[in-house]
């Protein structure tokens, strides 16, 4: 037990206004994004949040995330009744539509309508908000800001986008602020604040006109100054959301296989939520192998499958009705596979107890026979998630 008394997600999220997930692409951050948020509103009762990124098409489809845009959906109460559950609360998804999310953005902080307007006239505006990937990461924060400071709802569980270095996700709001009192900032908005382009820089501009042509250059001038219009919002809000993702309410859950690759993130990440004095509340290893793998007399049992392979078949040919050295042949390999997985499991165990960086609640979730894709999948995994 930790030092909070938290034992498990259900404590945890009790007790939380938003819950942020994260890890490596594909380690399920989705599916326990959409899991825990349905537990919640099922057990928890209120109104719950699921904020997600890139669900597959079948789970969106489930769940009622067809549209476009940022809307936020309900799943209607007729969902959970055909898979048997009567939820306390209220269960809310929405997606992360960035293109509008940096138009309500800059909506909010142009100092006036022809700074807006210019703004989203510019063509290096809609590139620059579509294809960086870091203006993803922000835009991200940035919503999950919006919706906590409206108090619509009483949970908000934020599934990440897949960047190369969840870091990034982690400090985009800051590096937004820093951007602003940039040298590079200044330098792009040379041209368009003066028409006397220094002597130290002439070169470089007359290279880059070369290169890019007069008005490409003109554009990025005239968009990074239109930008620089809207930093006191910015800036201003930037912090506002580093603090929110530091305050208590807020916790982290890192997701991740036991696999080396996303394992050796997860720990990276985990340190530097440490490092950052940000809250580690779970950690959840998905897609394990079951524990009676490990089970002693499981272990017991394939050794004499395997050792008495002979005689089985002949006992059992008659009940499956197949010539007995097929079925001696069946148990011998059926055997040594569950050796082969123990020791994979054995392995997987070892590496879980040498996790350096313990967050309040550990979970361990199985690879489940189907895919997650619709309600009654999300509850499947949310059970094993939750107590
Ligand atoms: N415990 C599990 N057992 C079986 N399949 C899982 C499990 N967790 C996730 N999946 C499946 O793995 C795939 C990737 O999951 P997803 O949540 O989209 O990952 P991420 O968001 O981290 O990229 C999906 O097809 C999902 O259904
Ligand atoms: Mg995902």
């Amino acid at each position: 037990m930790s030092d909070s008394g938290v034992t498990t997600l259900e404590h945890l999220l009790a007790a939380k206004e938003i819950a942020i997930t994260c890890g490596s692409g594909g380690v399920g951050k989705t599916s326990v994004a959409a899991a825990l948020g349905t537990m919640a509103a099922t057990h928890l009762g209120g109104r719950v949040l699921v904020l997600t990124v890139d669900p597959a098409r079948r789970l969106a489809s489930a769940l009622g995330l067809e549209a476009v845009g940022n809307l936020e959906t309900q799943v209607p109460a007729e969902a959970f009744a055909t898979v048997g559950a009567r939820p306390r609360g209220e269960l809310w998804v929405a997606m992360l539509d960035t293109k509008q999310s940096w138009d309500d953005l800059v909506r909010h902080h142009a100092p006036d309508v022809r700074t807006r307007d210019a703004i989203l006239a510019n063509p290096l505006y809609t590139n620059i908000t579509a294809k960086f990937v870091q203006s993803h990461d922000y835009i991200a924060m940035e919503r999950l800001f919006e919706i906590h400071a409206s108090g619509r709802y009483d949970l908000l569980v934020v599934d990440t986008p897949p960047t190369r270095n969840a870091l990034d996700f982690l400090d985009a709001p800051a590096r937004m602020a820093e951007f602003f009192s940039s040298r590079l900032l200044r330098w792009l908005t040379v041209p368009y604040r003066s028409r006397f382009v220094t002597v130290a820089s002439k070169p470089f501009y007359t290279v880059a006109d070369r290169i890019l042509g007069t008005k490409f250059l003109e554009d990025i001038a005239e968009f990074f100054s239109l930008f620089q219009t809207m930093e006191r919002g910015f800036v201003a809000r930037a912090k506002e959301v580093t603090r929110v993702l530091g305050d208590r309410r807020t916790t982290f859950a890192v997701i991740t296989t036991l696999e080396a690759s996303p394992l050796h993130e997860a720990e990276f990440f985990m340190e530097a939520l440490k490092a950052r004095k940000l809250q580690l509340g779970a950690l959840v290893l998905n897609k394990v192998l079951p524990a009676y793998l490990r089970d002693e007399e499981a272990t017991e049992a394939a050794e004499v499958l395997r050792a008495a392979n002979v005689e089985l078949g002949v006992e059992l040919a008659p009940l499956v009705a197949a010539p007995e050295p097929r079925v001696a042949g069946v148990l011998a390999e059926v055997a040594s596979s569950f050796a082969n997985f123990r020791v994979v499991a054995q392995r997987e165990a070892e590496q879980r107890a040498e996790l350096a960086v313990a967050p309040e609640v550990t979970v361990a979730v199985p690879y489940l026979d189907e895919d997650i894709h619709d309600l009654a999948g999300l509850l499947r995994l949310g059970e094993r998630l939750w107590r």
